[in-house]
């Protein structure tokens, strides 16, 4: 059988070029989106009498018979026939005849095209926020066992302020509530229903678009022919979303690359999700974590890839828009990898508490709460500041910590210091005394917990 738009051609296609323009090698991902979308098209021109209950019973008999030859992995597709919805057509011609070339009224494959990308957008979206709830769940459950785990709070990468390690968890469980959030409210775009919009200006035949949207379950069509068969923008918009997502997962990966490091040592990864070096025998490499980190450059680059295609085009349909697809499949196959390890990773981490107590010990993160100290005495607060600064100062030339200077050498610097300091530097008190709402104060902890758990399942 020769091409099914070759009426009108006197030569076939250059080998060459039949292999540049042909999509089947990376469409034939959407192949049951495809069949789908068929269904419902042909369901409705039977019912509204465009073609004969007949023929839409043969049609239908036919795709399914299709559809498990494409499940059972029985199909060979062709380059000759370009892409998906040719090569389906193709097959459906040659499992029940002619009819099957009904199929195609009132539609073009660039209606078909789009509501394919829509179902698959649809369905990958809901798969994504399951496994971003993953990984909030096993965030939450690292935090739940970890709100008194004390340990050094960072600005700058300086030790800043001691905080709860739950607390630093959880901080990281509302970035991914709101991804979930945005791939939740995008759901509202994706599920436009582009079909019978046809080549860019409509059919001249009665369809009923309103009866394809509901078979489909879509909550509307789009309004515009044009725009129907022209919008990415529910592609972009799931693109950027995955954009915030993965810089998400970077910055969390690069804080268990550097907890994991002998400089840090407050986490171990399970062995199950590093490697070993084949070199050095002593390495065990936070490999995993690592390309996570990594992976964000080409889910960024999918996104300016899309963006560059579609700022120069005009309205309708143009062949550009092939090249829709395979930043779109890829981000969804990286992103679905990625929080798939993400979860169980989290899930399996050793926390080093005790490591990262000593740490907290370790250090001046407790500076702050002297010059609070002094400035509920009465000391207005940057004077306090300036003392404590000198207190440090003279700490770290003593090669002292704060808890180690004596009552003696704290009055130096100021009359207002009694023994009750030692129990406002404590670390423990330092991270309890920060109560304020959404501090990291243990009783604020563990309102969050409680606040996050019930995010979980909605
Ligand atoms: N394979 C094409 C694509 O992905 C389908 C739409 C083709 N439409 C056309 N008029 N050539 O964009």
């Amino acid at each position: 059988m020769s091409k099914l738009w070759g009426g009108r051609f006197t030569k076939p296609t250059n080998k060459l070029v039949e292999e540049y323009t042909s999509s089947i090698g990376f469409d034939q991902k959407l192949a049951l989106q495809d069949i789908k979308g068929s269904l419902a098209h042909v369901e409705m021109l039977g019912h509204c009498g465009i073609i004969t209950d007949e023929e839409k019973n043969q049609i239908i008999k036919g795709l399914h018979t299709i559809q498990g030859k494409i499940e059972n992995g029985e199909v060979e597709y062709s380059v000759a026939d370009e892409d998906i919805h040719m090569n389906i057509e193709k097959l459906l011609i040659e499992e029940i005849g002619p009819v099957g070339g009904k199929l195609h009224t009132g539609r073009s494959r660039n209606d078909q095209v789009a509501t394919d990308m829509h179902l698959y957008m649809r369905e990958k979206t809901e798969e994504l926020i399951e496994l971003v709830g993953a990984v909030q769940e096993a965030l939450v459950t690292q935090a739940e066992g970890n709100v008194d785990t004390i340990l050094p709070g960072y600005t700058h990468l300086q030790r800043a302020q001691p905080i709860s390690f739950g607390h630093h968890l959880l901080a990281y469980f509302w970035m991914f509530e709101r991804d979930k959030e945005r791939l939740q409210d995008s759901l509202k775009r994706i599920n436009w229903s582009p079909l019978g919009a046809a080549a860019l200006a409509g059919t001249p035949y009665d369809i009923d678009r309103q009866m394809t949207a509901d078979i489909l379950g879509f909550e509307k069509v789009y309004p515009n022919s044009l725009d129907a068969v022209s919008d990415r923008d529910f592609i972009l918009e799931f693109l950027s979303i995955s954009s915030i997502l993965i810089t998400h997962i970077s910055r969390l990966s690069e804080e268990l690359i550097l907890w994991s490091s002998q400089e840090f040592n407050f986490i171990e990864l399970d062995d199950e999700f590093c490697t070993g070096s084949s070199i050095m025998p002593q390495k065990k490499n936070p490999d995993v974590p690592e390309l996570l980190r990594g992976k964000t450059g080409r889910i960024y680059g999918n996104l300016m890839g899309l963006l560059t295609l579609l700022k120069g085009l005009p309205l309708a349909y143009n062949k550009d828009m092939q090249e829709d697809k395979e930043g779109m499949f890829d981000t969804v196959d990286t992103l679905e990898g990625a929080l798939s390890l993400l979860a169980p990773m989290l899930a399996s981490m050793e926390v080093k508490k005790g490591e990262m107590k000593t740490a907290v010990k370790e250090d001046y993160s407790n500076a702050t709460d002297i010059a609070d100290y002094l400035a509920v005495k009465g000391m207005p607060f940057r004077q306090a500041h300036e003392v404590i600064g000198k207190i440090v100062l003279y700490a770290i030339e003593e090669g002292k910590y704060l808890l180690d200077l004596s009552i003696g050498e704290y009055q130096q610097f100021s009359e207002l210091f009694e023994e009750d300091i030692y129990e406002k530097l404590a670390p423990e008190q330092v991270v309890a005394a920060r109560n304020s709402e959404g501090g990291t104060g243990f009783k604020q902890v563990a309102n969050q917990l409680e606040l996050a758990k019930s995010h979980l399942y909605e």
